[in-house]
């Protein structure tokens, strides 16, 4: 048995992989599941953790379930399917979950979950792959305080910053503002580089220029000379942009927030799935100016 006590951990991808490797480092008795066996297989021979069948089984006997998939319905389909988590889960454990879904998900598995005598938190995160592997990520929550305090030092072992910001939903609803303003800035940039370019400039000075002024960002540091260099295949994927600018819409349709620059970039990004770019970075947005 753990010091830590036990968890379980569904969903072994991109982000989930090493999430639930850092879960296992700082103690804690870990047990996976992935609907593709042989993530999961390797998981286990890196980590030494425990092998589950179904998401329920994983669950079974943990204090914390974690889940990191892709949207509202794979979500739904790990938590709530018949061999789902909240049918392995003991009374009183913690169900936390890392995908970017809408806020209406985060409350309807709330309430499923408390009448299960079930904990729930909504907890994505940001800071992307190399957040995930360097166990740096900001992680926005939603959620009851008591469960959180009892999964903050869980989480807090891929996370650098791990804040409760309302009820359920909250923390979906701060990752929406994030992917806002990722949105607009992502575009921006791409505009700027592009102008670079064709104005003649040497990009890579202009980069180091104007990074240590008030243009600089995350993005200006992380993607400004991968954009100049047209590299695409990494990073955060176009498809997993359009699922989140899409959430936001959606939201800002019921909260009567105006959204225009998002509306825009994300008809930008449907270009670039069109054009073949699903997998590239979010980034991409050079891509359809350099091809002009
Ligand atoms: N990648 C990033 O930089 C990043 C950053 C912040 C937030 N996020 C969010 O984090 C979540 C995961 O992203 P990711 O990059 O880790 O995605 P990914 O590499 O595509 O992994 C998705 C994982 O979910 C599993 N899954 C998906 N649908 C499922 C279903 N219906 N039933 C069972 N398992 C299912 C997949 O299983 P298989 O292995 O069988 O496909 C895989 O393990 C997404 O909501 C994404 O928006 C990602």
């Amino acid at each position: 048995m753990s010091s830590k006590g036990t968890a379980a951990f569904v969903g072994l991808g991109v982000m989930g992989y090493p999430m639930a490797g850092h879960l296992a480092r700082n103690g804690h008795a870990v047990t996976v599941f992935n609907r593709t066996t042989e993530k999961a297989e390797r998981w286990v021979a890196d980590h030494n953790g425990g092998l589950a069948a179904s998401p329920a089984q994983a669950a079974a006997g943990a204090d914390f379930v974690f889940t990191c998939v892709g949207n509202d319905d794979d979500l739904r389909a790990v938590v709530l399917g018949e061999a789902g988590v909240f049918a392995g889960m003991k009374s009183g454990a913690c169900l936390v979950d890392h995908t970017t879904t809408s806020a209406t998900v985060a409350r309807e598995l709330h309430v499923e979950a408390a009448q299960r005598g079930l904990g729930f938190l909504d907890a994505p995160v940001s800071g992307g792959q190399a957040g995930a592997e360097n166990g740096q990520l900001t992680i926005m929550v939603g959620g009851d305080a008591d469960p959180f305090e009892r999964a903050r030092p869980a989480m807090q072992c891929y996370g650098k910053a791990v804040t409760l910001m309302g009820p359920a939903g909250a923390g979906q609803l701060t990752k929406m503002v994030n992917q806002i303003c990722i949105a607009g800035l992502v575009q921006a940039l791409a505009e700027g580089m592009n102008f670079a370019v064709r104005a003649g400039l040497d990009g890579e000075q202009v980069l180091d220029v104007i990074s240590k002024g008030a243009a600089q960002s995350w993005q200006m540091e992380n993607r400004g000379r991968t954009m100049l260099r047209g590299e695409y295949e990494f990073g955060f994927a176009v498809d997993w942009m359009r699922k989140d600018l899409g959430i936001c819409l959606d939201e800002a349709d019921r909260n009567g927030a105006r959204l225009p620059v998002t509306a825009i970039v994300d008809q930008l990004y449907k270009h670039v799935q069109q054009k073949g770019g699903r997998r590239f970075d979010t980034s991409s947005l050079m891509y359809l100016l350099a091809q002009d």
